[in-house]
């Protein structure tokens, strides 16, 4: 998610759950071809499995970029059909994608000649007056055909006319009985249901219909319900928020000395305590002095003071 799930929230992540497959920020392909590769790509040994999230319409400059993060070590190359922001229809990708399925295979199956890891689609269930009984199954099937064979859809549409990118994540109606359908229908895929799921008991349920799902907002927001996926979706062992948290301090430290001012991390802790006794406190500690100059690992360790550690939280 842009400007949520940057490196630094994808490490807090890995430290909470190791098996939940983490994704970039959607990156442009100029962006990775032109920029500074160093700073966009950049990710800690630790985070796989993590998806590198490709936005774009062109199939050789997504070719380009994707064999880039390939060959960095990404696990999975993502292609964003989903992002209704004005800036990316006017670059004619996201979710305007949902248009052109022709388009999008001839995409992923650039990408797919130019790496050897998965290539994945995620996208919405369809864009505007189309109607997503039609539009979904045309894109799986043009991508298909491309062979590709994972999908993560969030079960709504965008209204790429009149409504803002935050109102395009709440205001079109959700159908997940429309993704559980994909899933019947073309039970060979590998269908992620994306949209509005809140807590692992959500999760629960639609994995008896799905294979997988994935969570956006409430990952971000409540980081700790991380702590449970482990153990309650792929048979390992729960972490505990506070180990996690002493291996974010001693990574923060050392980001600190390569000049990562201390806000750029904690930033992504501000909803990891909600619920615990604190944790206002704990906010508002961060919130007026992380971003002072010479804030360090101790002024997170005062904010830390304010709770009630040593507790498995629920989110
Ligand atoms: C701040 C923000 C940034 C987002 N950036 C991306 C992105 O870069 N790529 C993407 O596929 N979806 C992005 N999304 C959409 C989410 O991935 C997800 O599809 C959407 O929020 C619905 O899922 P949720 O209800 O679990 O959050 C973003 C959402 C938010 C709130």
């Amino acid at each position: 998610m842009m400007e949520w799930t940057d490196r630094h929230c994808r490490f807090l992540h890995r430290r909470l759950t190791r098996h939940a497959l983490l994704y970039t920020e959607m990156v442009t392909a100029e962006a990775i071809i032109r920029g500074d590769r160093a700073r966009l790509l950049k990710f800690h040994s630790c985070e796989h499995p993590v998806a590198l999230q490709l936005g774009g319409s062109e199939p050789d400059r997504l070719a380009q970029a994707a064999r880039i993060g390939a060959d960095m070590g990404y696990d999975e190359i993502n292609l964003n059909v989903g992002c209704p922001s004005d800036r990316v229809q006017s670059g004619r990708f996201g979710a305007c994608l949902m248009r052109e399925p022709m388009l999008v295979a001839d995409c992923v199956a650039a990408i797919r000649a130019r790496v050897s890891v998965p290539v994945t689609v995620k996208c919405r269930i369809g864009v505007d007056d189309q109607d997503p009984e039609v539009a979904l199954p045309t894109l799986v099937d043009a991508c298909v055909a491309a062979g590709v064979t994972t999908f993560a859809v969030h079960a709504r549409k965008a209204w790429l006319e009149g409504l803002s990118p935050k109102e395009n994540r709440e205001v079109p109606p959700l159908d997940y009985d429309l993704v559980y359908r994909l899933k019947r229908e073309k039970p060979q895929l590998t269908i992620v249901l994306n949209g509005g799921v809140g807590t692992l008991d959500e999760v629960d349920t639609h994995i008896r219909h799905v294979d997988g799902v994935m969570m956006g907002r409430a990952a971000y927001q409540t980081p700790a319900l991380l702590a449970d996926v482990d153990a309650r979706l792929f048979g390992g062992e729960a972490r505990t928020i506070d180990e996690a948290v002493e291996d974010y301090i001693e990574y923060i430290g050392e980001q600190l000395a390569q000049g990562v001012p201390l806000n750029a991390m904690t930033r992504h802790m501000l909803g990891l305590f909600n619920g615990r006794p604190g944790a206002r406190q704990f906010r508002r500690h961060l919130s007026e002095n992380a971003t002072k100059r010479g804030a360090n690992v101790e002024t997170l360790r005062t904010a830390l003071s304010f709770l009630a550690r040593d507790a498995r939280v629920a989110a």
